[in-house]
């Protein structure tokens, strides 16, 4: 699908377009337009139904007469004063949505008399929703298949919108790249070919290395090995390098992601029941990819470290056991009372090496790390946990700003006795009470002290059929937004 801006003189010859009704039946001006030019059949569908342009109604009007396109949508954009970048993407996405079934090529939006950054909003917002992962159908129904191949967002200065969405690109290319990782099922992304696929971020300009086994166990990786020590994959850390900054010397920020491509539980298998929801679990390190990918693109002014554990969790006659006792690089001893709490191993290693590597400003986690989360917020907010109160605010405001929601959960140095272990330093499961808390907290322990904040999305990371526009089902890109936010609106010369 192409995404072009063009001028409402260019007269398009769309077969569908899409015009915004403000509240009281006010039309906008490409409205207004296409309603002259059918000698009034706009107004009049409008009157016979009682439409006024309330927000969220639509008014579809088919084969209007003297005009070239098959379907009209009009969509009620409520007032006019509220009608800012948000409603304008929402407005994109419910379009596409509307229009993208059932024979239509050329879908044009008409947003003529609206500032081209509202224009660049509707594109993004299009391009959010068009997404789909519809690699390994080869027999979908031709019903099903959406048949727009181009949308034209007409308006006054298009030059104007095209630099406005140049950033806006670098995003959703971002969040697309996020959506297929996690799409992707465990037996064709597994550690390496995740890793290969990282490796051409370095096309975007950044620097990517690729850790393999033997390079990790030199580092005395031994709690993110012990977790992918029972599969025939290897496991790999990957280390992405965005140098944007004027001084590319100058401290970084850092963010860390949970990369399980699939976690059976290992020997503390889970039930089969929803098990294939693990091809996800690698949520958090999609996350970092697709950021990676949107700072990069769009050339952030920022030096940024983004650091993927990968690894997959199988049982296996080489597995880890319950109550193995692994030694993490930071020289803490951890036993492991529970194989399917693997994601707090891996992230112990990767925050650890990411801090003494890099000393960077802040860490910032990802991560799919417990069914807790779930159960205490639901499916609407990732869970945010900081030892840093700057930081954590300037989180929530890119939680507000991106639409990426995140609550702030407690760090209760009360809860640290739940994971502490008899046999050694820690241990890997504080029991059910609070299951996210004490997770947050095992990780705090391998953070030495920097700034950092922990985002667990295991709820968010993947959409169950609901209705935000720009999400299509599956997963959702949660986290390149935000943190995209976070970075553009603090972090940049
Ligand atoms: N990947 C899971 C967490 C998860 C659960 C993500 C449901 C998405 C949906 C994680 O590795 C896990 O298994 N956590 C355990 C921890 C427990 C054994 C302490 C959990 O939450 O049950
Ligand atoms: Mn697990
Ligand atoms: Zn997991």
């Amino acid at each position: 699908m192409r995404v072009e801006f063009v001028a409402a003189s260019s007269g398009s010859s769309a077969d569908g377009v899409v015009a915004l009704v403000f509240e009281g039946r006010r039309l906008s001006a490409g409205a207004q337009a296409l309603d002259q030019a059918s000698g009034g059949a706009l107004t009049r569908a409008m009157e016979t139904v009682d439409f006024t342009g309330a927000k969220g109604k639509t008014l579809e009007i088919v084969a209007p007469a003297n005009l070239s396109a098959k379907r009209v949508l009009l969509m009620g954009a409520g007032a006019q004063a509220g009608f800012d970048a948000k409603a304008s993407e929402t407005a994109g996405a419910e379009g596409y949505n509307a229009l993208k079934l059932g024979g239509l090529k050329t879908l044009a939006f008409a947003w003529d008399g609206l500032a081209p950054a509202l224009a660049a909003s509707a594109a993004l917002g299009v391009r959010l929703a068009a997404y789909r992962f519809d690699r390994y159908r080869t027999k979908e129904k031709p019903e099903k298949k959406p048949t727009v191949e181009t949308v034209q967002i007409v308006g006054d200065d298009p030059k104007a919108a095209q630099d406005a969405d140049a950033p806006l690109t670098a995003l959703s290319e971002g969040v697309t790249f996020t959506r297929d990782l996690v799409s992707e099922p465990a037996n064709i992304l597994f550690p390496e070919e995740f890793a290969r696929r990282v490796k051409e971020l370095e096309k975007l300009g950044a620097k990517v290395e690729i850790l393999g086994e033997a390079e990790m166990a030199k580092l005395g990786m031994g709690s993110l090995l012990g977790v992918g020590q029972g599969s025939v994959r290897e496991s790999q850390l990957a280390v992405i390098q965005w140098l944007g900054a004027a001084d590319p010397k100058a401290q970084p920020i850092a963010f860390v992601g949970k990369g399980v491509c699939f976690d059976t539980g290992g020997i503390s298998l889970k039930p089969a029941d929803g098990m294939e929801d693990m091809i996800w679990d690698m949520g958090g390190a999609g996350a970092v990819a697709g950021l990676m990918h949107t700072l990069a693109a769009r050339k952030a002014k920022a030096n940024v470290i983004g650091i993927l554990g990968l690894v997959e969790n199988m049982p296996d006659g080489n597995a880890q056991r319950p109550g193995d006792i692994v030694t993490s690089m930071s020289g803490q001893t951890i036993e492991v009372i529970n194989t399917d709490a693997e994601g707090r191993l891996v992230l112990a290693d990767a925050l650890w090496y990411c801090q003494d590597r890099f000393k960077p400003k802040f860490m910032v986690d990802l991560a799919t790390l417990t069914g807790a989360i779930v159960v205490a917020l639901g499916s609407n907010y990732g869970g945010m946990y900081s030892n840093d109160e700057s930081l954590a605010a300037n989180l929530m405001k890119a939680s507000d700003t991106s639409g990426d929601p995140l609550w702030r959960m407690p760090l209760p140095p009360a809860y640290e006795k739940q994971i502490d272990s008899m046999a050694a330093d820690v241990k890997n499961t504080g029991g059910r009470p609070g299951g996210s808390i004490t997770a947050a907290l095992f990780l705090q322990r391998f953070t030495n002290g920097v700034p950092w904040a922990h985002l667990d999305i295991a709820a968010t990371a993947w959409k169950k059929p609901s209705s935000i526009p720009t999400i299509p089902d599956g997963a959702t890109g949660f986290g390149v937004r935000l943190l995209n936010d976070l970075v553009a609106a603090n972090y940049e010369d």
